[in-house]
């Protein structure tokens, strides 16, 4: 039986809905050896601003019941050394590059880095990172507040016409709002969830087991709650959603395309097993197949409520 799971986001069309998610996967060159790259979705990089970043003080990570802690604090080269050293790697692979972008301190970043990565024909997307909850000095998240996140969607899509992803903070009170504000400033896609925010302690020293205290919690553990929002987004807007949180096998990506993701990323599973989103999209193929259906489309959103 012929099955397609082509889907599209706006004007973006991947062979595949099984992408990697933004700061799991580097910028691909490291997962090389381990996998077909060629047959991912998208691969989305770490997220860039424009001066490269050092990023927080170690500890950064730790494990948690059922998922990690990060705060990384987005080391990464900056746009110019990413352009130069990594973009090269990434834009022979043929697969659709999603670049990552957020800003250090003013929103204003972002329109800097926007215009610049406009002109770069093979970056096929640009997510705007707006939920990042490692980086200290702002008050609050621009994605924690309606009106500044429908502001610098606004001003962005005024300078591109990329496809552009607005990546959104489970920290909120109501995800539907800030969903629904992303779609009219202009964006073509949602994605969601970055990381919940949480904290874990070492009894002993009476510390946090993370340097700078709190962190981002991801894996199996906010799976339900990153799914309770793509259902909750989905009956809220016409664009696509892009789902993760906590996506390990077929079982958990098919979960969020149930419940409303046109495609799913794989996060923290990439630091477990490099080939688990090929495992899903192997996976994905026979389901649709055990269950007679021909295109994957079908399924977004079917979920029986
Ligand atoms: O700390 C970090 O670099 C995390 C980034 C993010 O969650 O977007």
């Amino acid at each position: 039986m012929k099955t397609n799971l082509s889907v599209g986001l706006g004007k973006l069309k991947l062979n595949n809905p099984v992408m990697v998610a933004s700061g799991t996967f580097g910028y691909a060159e490291e997962f090389r050896d381990f996998m077909d790259l060629k047959k991912l979705g998208a691969i989305v990089t770490k997220t860039l601003t424009l001066k490269p970043r050092k990023g927080n003080p170690a500890p950064r990570t730790c494990e948690t019941p059922a998922g990690m802690l990060n705060s990384i604090g987005l080391e990464n080269p900056g746009l110019d050394n990413f352009i130069k050293d990594k973009f090269p790697f990434l834009k022979k692979l043929g697969v659709p590059v999603i670049v990552s972008v957020a800003s250090e301190e003013e929103p204003e970043e972002f329109l800097e880095l926007v215009s610049q990565l406009d002109k770069i024909e093979e970056a096929a997307a640009i997510e705007l990172n707006i939920s990042c909850p490692n980086v200290r000095g702002r008050e609050g998240l621009i994605s924690q507040d309606p009106d500044a996140t429908f502001k610098i969607v606004q001003d962005v899509r005024k300078i591109t016409g990329k496809t552009l992803i607005t990546k959104l903070s489970p920290n909120v009170t109501s995800i539907g709002k800030i969903a629904k504000s992303a779609e009219e400033a202009g964006s073509d896609a949602i994605s969601l969830i970055n990381t919940l925010t949480g904290m874990s302690i070492d009894v002993g020293q009476r510390k946090p087991k993370i340097a700078v205290g709190i962190a981002g919690l991801s894996g199996p553990a906010i799976r339900p709650v990153a799914v309770r929002m793509v259902w909750e987004v989905f009956k809220k807007v016409k664009i696509p959603i892009i789902g993760m949180g906590g996506i390990m096998d077929t079982d958990s990506a098919l979960e969020f395309i149930i419940a409303g993701a046109s495609a799913v990323s794989v996060g923290t599973a990439n630091f477990i097993n490099p080939k688990t989103s090929l495992e899903i999209l192997s996976g994905l193929k026979e389901y649709l197949i055990r269950n007679r259906i021909t295109e994957i489309k079908e399924l977004i959103g079917s979920l029986k409520a």
